[in-house]
């Protein structure tokens, strides 16, 4: 609504005092910092709303402290020490010399404005763009199915079957699987529920699903921990690369063409890709977690980004250095931001490895229900591989009993 009154007392007061703006030909606005005696400018604002990086030098530096404090006997006594604002600043970049009644790693810090920073990011792109992936590879894996349907024993099954994986092995994947999943679900109530559930369920019921979805997550981490390294050691020796995964790639493992399947042991290199993913992606999801779960006691970046400057490679993409100072609590959201993003980039893996463990190709869940599969699929996916059983003990092929 026009307010004339207020227009009128604006208008007066521009008059009076003009602000010392000065305009550029491309219409950028710029002002002297003397004019504003040494703090902040229109272009600094203009430039953080825009989310530029500024030198805040001009109040990093500005915490008073060339001025100490006059001592009690002096002829001013304490006046004209620090004023309020020198002190705010120096306590909110961290130079100040304070004392916390709470020793805990964090208390020394008073001020942390990157948490906003870290919270914008949390609840604007990583919902967004993990969402986006989510939903992104679901659509891709649909789209898959229509194209290309159900990827089928060539002739029919055999009717004959041998066993792929033993129980313990099948122990240690639904350890890892059963795990991941609840880690996964528990893990978006955190990051989504609040704008998913709150409209939906109101506040009373999403607190009790946080709570629980937290203790969840929090718990079930170490069955995740413990399916990881059973994995780890009992397929990482048939999950070496070598020169048979080339093949298998350049010709796309087959998918696109019938009676048509590369050769492969006991894991083809697609299956190679998730193992590893999943090794090296749940062992940094997992460290990271710990950090989280263990709050202050595990900082793992600043070390971390000292390592990558000393390899010079933040120079190649245009950086200076990464930060390798950071606070308690800027360690803690980046662990957050890590472990999160991590984790979507795993989700969005295992969403293909689900598919093609279960509906996207026919006899392949046998292997992890029963671990009996039929000879026809292991010959048409693994060949070297059965041919290895089999040298080695050719009873391990038995007729199915329906089969006979
Ligand atoms: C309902 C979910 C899942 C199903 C139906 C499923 C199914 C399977 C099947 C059938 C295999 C054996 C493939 C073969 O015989 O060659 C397998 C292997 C494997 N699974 Fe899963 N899986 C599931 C979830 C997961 C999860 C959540 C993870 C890890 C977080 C995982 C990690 C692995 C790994 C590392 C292998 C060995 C490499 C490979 O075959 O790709 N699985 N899975």
């Amino acid at each position: 609504m026009f307010k004339p009154l207020r227009f009128l007392l604006v208008t007066l007061l521009l008059l009076v005092a003009p602000p010392s703006f000065a305009q550029d030909d491309t219409g950028a606005v710029s002002q002297e910092r003397e004019t504003t005696g040494g703090a902040q400018t229109l272009q600094d604002i203009l430039e953080r709303q825009r989310g530029l990086a500024i030198d805040d030098a001009f109040r990093r530096d500005a915490t008073g402290t060339e001025n100490p404090i006059p001592d009690i006997n002096s002829a001013l006594g304490t006046r004209g020490g620090p004023s309020d604002p020198d002190i705010y600043r120096a306590i909110r970049y961290n130079s100040a010399s304070v004392r916390a009644s709470n020793d805990g790693p964090a208390a020394g810090v008073f001020i942390q404005d990157g948490g906003m920073r870290w919270l914008a990011f949390r609840d604007g792109p990583m919902r967004t763009y993990g969402g986006y992936l989510l939903l992104g590879i679901l659509g891709f894996l649909a789209l898959f199915y229509v194209l290309r349907g159900r990827i089928r024993i060539d002739d029919g099954p055999s009717g004959v079957t041998i066993e792929r994986f033993k129980p313990v092995e099948r122990f240690g994947h639904w350890l890892i699987a059963g795990s991941f999943i609840l880690l996964g679900l528990t893990g978006l109530v955190s990051l989504f529920g609040r704008v998913a559930f709150i409209p939906l369920f109101g506040k009373d019921t999403f607190a009790t699903v946080a709570l629980a979805s937290k203790w969840i997550h929090n718990n079930v981490s170490w069955a995740f921990m413990l399916g990881l390294v059973l994995v780890l050691i009992m397929w990482v020796a048939h999950n070496i690369p070598n020169r048979l995964d080339l093949v298998w790639l350049a010709k796309g493992g087959g998918l696109f063409s019938k009676h048509s399947h590369p050769s492969s042991k006991k894991f083809n290199a697609g299956q190679k890709i998730i193992f590893w993913s999943v090794i090296l992606l749940g062992s940094s999801i997992s460290i990271s977690g710990l950090a989280l779960l263990f709050p202050f006691e595990i900082p793992l970046f600043a070390k971390t980004f000292s390592w990558i400057n000393a390899t010079g490679l933040p120079g190649l993409f245009g950086y200076e250095a990464l930060p390798t100072e950071m606070t308690p609590q800027e360690e803690m959201q980046l662990s957050q931001l890590w472990h999160s993003i991590l984790a979507f980039v795993m989700m969005a893996i295992i969403f293909a490895h689900i598919y093609i463990g279960s509906v996207g190709m026919e006899g392949a869940y046998d292997a992890m229900g029963s671990g009996e599969v039929d000879l026809k699929w292991a010959r048409q996916h693994h060949d070297l591989w059965v041919d290895e059983v089999l040298a080695k003990s050719p009873e391990s092929a038995k007729p199915t009993t329906e089969g006979g």
